[in-house]
Order: C-alpha cells, then sequence, then structure tokens
C-alpha cells in the first residue's frame, strides 16, 4: 500500500516511501505553512495489520510521547503522532541522508571498509544521543531514563551534512510486542542486535544499549555482522556465547585504543562495560585525536553523500537489465584522499568472495594472526 500523494491530518504531504522497516513504512513528505513556508518531516505510517493488537493505540500513543519528550542534536525529534481513517502516523524531523546499514552496505558493495575515523563519528554521535536518554530525569527531577531497545544500523541516520541521529526512541517495546504476535522471524534482522545478557532473559538496560553500540560499531568496522548465521537460533547460541572476532583479523589498520574500547563495549559481563554512554564517547573521542586533521563531520557528511550516490547508481543499474547483460560494471570513484582518510582496501583475508555474497558470513576459522598483531 503506497499513501505518496496523499495528505495526513490536513497538512502533512506524503511525497514518496523514504524506507520501510519491520513495523511500518516510513515517507518523505512536508508540511507548508504561510507564506511559502514549507518544511520537510519524515512521516511514519504504522502497519494497520497490528491494528487488531490490544491495547495499539495507548502503546503508539504513549512510547510516541516519551520519544517526543527527548530533545537532542543526536535524537530524531518526534513532531506529531496523527490518526487518519484508523491508519496511525508518527511525524518526524527529516533526515537527509542514510541510515548506517546503508552506509556499511555501500562499502561492502565496493568491497572498501569504512575508513575507521568515520566509524568513530558515527560511534560518538550515536552515543551522544543516547547519553540523553539514558540521562533523562521527569518534571520533579528524578532521573527517568529512556533505554532505546533497539540500536541496530537502521535506527541510526547520517545526514549528508555529517549529523549522526538516533531514531525509533520508545518504539522498540511495541516492536517487541508485534513480534509475538507475528510469526517468528518476521520482524528480520534485529535479534543479531541483543546483548548477551539479554539473550539470557534479562531486561534491557544502559549497559545492553552500550553493548549495542559496540556492535553496530564492530559492523561498521568489519562490514560483517557479529553475530550472524542461518536460523534465529545458530545466533541466538552465539550471542550468548559473546565471542567477539578479532577486528585484527579483519583489517590491520584500526588503532589498538580503539581495539580495546571495543573489547570493553562489548564484554559480555555487563559489569565490564563503560559505566555510561558519555563514558564511552570520551573513550572514542580520545581515539578520534590520533586521526590528525579530520573534520569528522565534515568527512562524514562527503562519504554519507558518496554512499547514497552508490546506493543508487546500483539500485538503477539493477532496474536496468540489459546494461547489466552487456557486463556493465560501473567503477565508482570514490576518493576520501582530500579529506585525508583513505578508505581501506580488503586484507587479503576478508575474501571479495565474502563481501559479493549479501549475507557476509564470518570465516568459520580465522587465519592465524602473527604474535605482534594480538590483542
Ligand atoms: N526521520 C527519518 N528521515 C529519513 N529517513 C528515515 C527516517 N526514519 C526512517 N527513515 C528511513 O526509513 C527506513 C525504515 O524505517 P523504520 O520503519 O524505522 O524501520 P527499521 O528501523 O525497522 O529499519 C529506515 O531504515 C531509514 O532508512
Ligand atoms: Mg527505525
Amino acid at each position: 500500500m503506497d499513501l505518496s500523494g496523499q495528505t495526513i491530518d490536513g497538512k502533512y504531504q506524503l511525497v514518496s516511501i523514504a524506507g520501510e522497516g519491520g513495523m511500518a513504512t516510513v515517507y518523505k513528505g512536508f508540511i507548508r505553512g504561510a507564506a511559502g513556508f514549507q518544511r520537510s518531516v519524515a512521516v511514519k505510517h504504522i502497519r494497520p495489520e497490528f491494528r487488531a493488537l490490544k491495547n495499539y493505540v495507548d502503546m503508539f500513543v504513549e512510547e510516541a510521547r516519551v520519544g517526543s519528550e527527548l530533545a537532542h542534536p543526536n535524537i530524531v525529534q518526534v513532531h506529531d503522532f496523527c490518526a487518519e481513517a484508523g491508519s496511525y502516523f508518527l511525524i518526524m524531523e527529516w533526515v537527509d541522508g542514510i541510515d548506517l546499514g546503508g552506509f556499511i552496505k555501500s562499502y561492502r558493495d565496493q568491497q572498501k571498509l569504512v575508513p575507521w575515523p568515520l566509524a568513530v563519528a558515527v560511534g560518538i554521535g550515536t552515543l551522544r544521543g543516547l547519553g540523553a536518554a539514558h540521562d533523562r530525569v521527569s518534571a520533579d527531577g528524578t532521573p527517568a531514563p529512556v533505554i532505546h531497545r533497539d540500536i541496530s544500523p537502521h535506527n541510526v541516520l547520517l545526514g549528508i551534512n555529517g549529523v549522526v541521529k538516533l531514531s525509533d526512541f520508545g518504539l522498540a517495546k511495541a516492536r517487541d510486542r508485534m513480534a509475538s504476535m507475528t510469526a517468528p522471524g518476521t520482524v528480520k534482522g534485529k535479534l543479531s542486535y541483543l546483548a548477551p545478557e539479554v539473550a539470557f532473559g534479562k531486561p534491557n538496560s544502559v549497559q545492553s544499549d552500550l553493548f549495542g553500540v559496540g556492535n553496530i560499531l564492530w559492523e561498521t568496522l568489519t562490514g560483517e555482522r557479529l553475530f550472524d548465521g542461518k536460523t534465529d537460533v545458530e545466533i541466538f547460541k552465539k550471542i550468548r556465547t559473546c565471542a567477539v572476532p578479532a577486528i585484527s583479523d579483519r583489517r590491520n589498520d584500526v588503532p589498538a585504543a580503539l581495539i580495546a574500547v571495543l573489547d570493553m563495549a562489548l564484554a559480555a559481563d555487563p559489569a565490564n562495560r563503560y559505566g555510561s554512554a558519555d563514558e564511552f564517547a570520551h573513550a572514542l573521542g580520545q581515539v578520534m585525536k590520533q586521526a590528525v586533521g579530520v573534520n569528522a563531520a565534515t568527512a562524514l557528511g562527503q562519504a554519507v553523500s558518496a554512499a547514497r550516490k552508490q546506493l543508487k547508481d546500483d539500485e538503477d543499474d539493477n532496474l536496468s537489465t540489459t546494461e547489466r547483460a552487456a557486463g556493465n560494471s560501473r567503477d565508482i570513484e570514490f576518493s576520501t584522499a582530500d579529506i585525508g582518510v583513505e578508505p581501506v582496501e580488503l586484507t587479503q583475508r576478508a575474501t571479495s568472495q565474502q563481501l559479493t555474497t549479501p549475507n557476509i558470513k564470518r570465516q568459520p576459522t580465522p587465519p592465524p594472526v602473527p604474535p605482534d598483531k594480538k590483542k
């Protein structure tokens, strides 16, 4: 069902589908004001099939309300919540860019790895937004932390201006409930981002969110899912074991300090992780000092633009089967040399075969690492 062209609540005009997730379709839209004023918005249409769910509306109103209270430059702002013809819409700030999942994919498609300073910049931005939610206080000043619960590459939006914004605050609970009423595996791809203790049945916490950030940073640096498998059960087992493969087996340019930060963030025991998002962000900030002469926001913005163009070109190529038949493999020129960050060519260990299959799997037995490269 494509609602493009419709107007919601008399003021939000839907232009086109921007993305689809497990429980909603996101549209690019705009709101018109007086004197030709116009502003882009993202309109999230909650899938109507979930209407049968008990307390469906209450759940969204409550969670959208909590989400909309959070105001921070690194959090996607929720503006409004509307009902129209029995359907529900969340109106959010529009982020002109791509999500981190697309960003990682673009590098993978080109058989490149994300320059580590860009991964660090994504981490710091995500953690600033997350920290603001964790540090939330209620009107009377008592701590009222908001746990995100669904840190995953699709919920980290990257703007072509280099801004990092975390989205979908407060919607994870709703997603869980929906997942439990749909067939197993319907809400795809999210399982991989659970923290080990959550996979053992403990509730989500500040520390499980921080593990999530460690997880997406590991994926950004390697181009691979940290915990992957053919079945949910297989993935689940890997999460519980919390075996984190060494990044140095996949690329050798990542500073030891960054590897140490990720080791801490991805500790199996929550007590051994960072105490807060701010602490984790500070540690990444220290690592960033090694990227001398890099303006992270500018570099990230340029990389996001290039990645978006590459994904779009690829999509266009895929539509043109005649071109494909003629063997038109388009070379995408993307150099970050001018911003002082060179995308790293794949090491021989990350084979090109691994990078051309859509579901990259870790090599079951990584090749031996020379003693000097061992963490
Ligand atoms: N505020 C926004 N601005 C621009 N694009 C967005 C925004 N929110 C979501 N999107 C895009 O829409 C896609 C679907 O979003 P969502 O329904 O949250 O699904 P999921 O998080 O499960 O992937 C996202 O992956 C993202 O690419
Ligand atoms: Mg999302």
